[in-house]
């Protein structure tokens, strides 16, 4: 069955003002299928039906954005960052003194993103104070990250198997991150949209795998927003597709063997 048209126009602006992600036209396939299961626990005929009844239910509207995120993640997804971050970031702001290093993993889905931050710190700078600050438009993916708790499907996604045996435990069918890198990371919810949460000024701020799905002028303003959390001097590190070239001209893109770090003009002096 098709969507209705007003159906996804109505669904696609709730999305678009609450989280910036754009649905456009030709996404009514996803709507439809991640909407499904919440109109059916509603006990509602379809989609359609559901979505008539939340235009007068706004309580209903928070999982339905949540719904329409997508949270995929691995561990050390692409590698590089983190490669970058062992060689070059963190020995970077160790000489420059910076304790606690504090860190902003955003737009954390799960958790793998940030616990993958903390693993590289507790293998390689044992000694090196850290606060890490995880956060997510959505709070299902919070509650799994906060949780520390991952399937065996989860931890095939890119975990190493000497990482597994290292820092996790087996609890029934799934691994549990070893209490002192849990506690490491602080999950917090936080739009992006808004002012950057509290904890910063950051001297790291993972922002990967989220401004693809914002327009031209979200990113820019995300970036802003960003580049006043972060300490001078301090490093961004985006997804793989992503960059700030053409978007915002005051970040420099520095290529680091094979991956690459972001760093505003002005910071890059200090
Ligand atoms: C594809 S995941 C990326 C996860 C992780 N950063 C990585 O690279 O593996 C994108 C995440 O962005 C979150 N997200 C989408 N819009 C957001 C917003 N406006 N504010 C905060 N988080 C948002 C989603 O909930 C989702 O968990």
């Amino acid at each position: 069955m098709t969507l209705a048209a007003d159906t996804f126009d109505f669904v696609a602006t709730l999305v678009r003002d609450r989280s910036a992600i754009q649905l456009d036209r030709g996404k009514e396939y996803l709507v439809e299928s991640r909407l499904a299961p919440l109109a059916r626990s509603a006990g509602a005929t379809d989609v359609d039906a559901f979505v008539r009844a939340l235009r007068a239910d706004i309580s209903q509207h928070e999982s339905v954005v949540e719904a329409l995120t997508t949270n995929e993640t691995s561990w050390f997804r692409d590698l590089h960052p983190y490669t970058v971050l062992r060689s070059t970031v963190i020995p970077a702001l160790a000489t420059a003194g910076r304790s606690p290093v504090r860190i902003w993993s955003a737009a954390c889905s799960t958790g793998q993103e940030p616990y993958s931050i903390a693993m590289t710190l507790a293998d390689n700078f044992p000694s090196l104070k850290a606060h890490i600050v995880a956060t997510d438009i959505a709070d299902n993916v919070l509650a799994k990250g906060r949780s520390g708790r991952f399937t065996q499907l989860e931890i095939n996604r890119g975990l190493p198997a000497p990482m597994l045996v290292k820092h996790f435990e087996r609890q029934g069918p799934c691994f549990e991150i070893a209490p002192h890198l849990r506690n490491r990371v602080m999950f917090r919810k936080h739009n992006l949209l808004e002012q950057p949460p509290g904890g910063g000024p950051y001297d790291i701020v993972f922002l990967r795998n989220v401004l693809i799905y914002f327009d031209v002028v979200t990113k820019r303003s995300v970036l802003a927003r960003v580049r006043a959390a972060l300490a001078p001097g301090g490093y961004l590190f985006l997804g793989a597709a992503e960059t700030t070239i053409g978007v915002d001209d005051t970040w420099e893109r520095i290529q680091v063997e094979r991956g690459c770090v972001y760093r505003t003009r002005e910071g890059k002096r200090i």
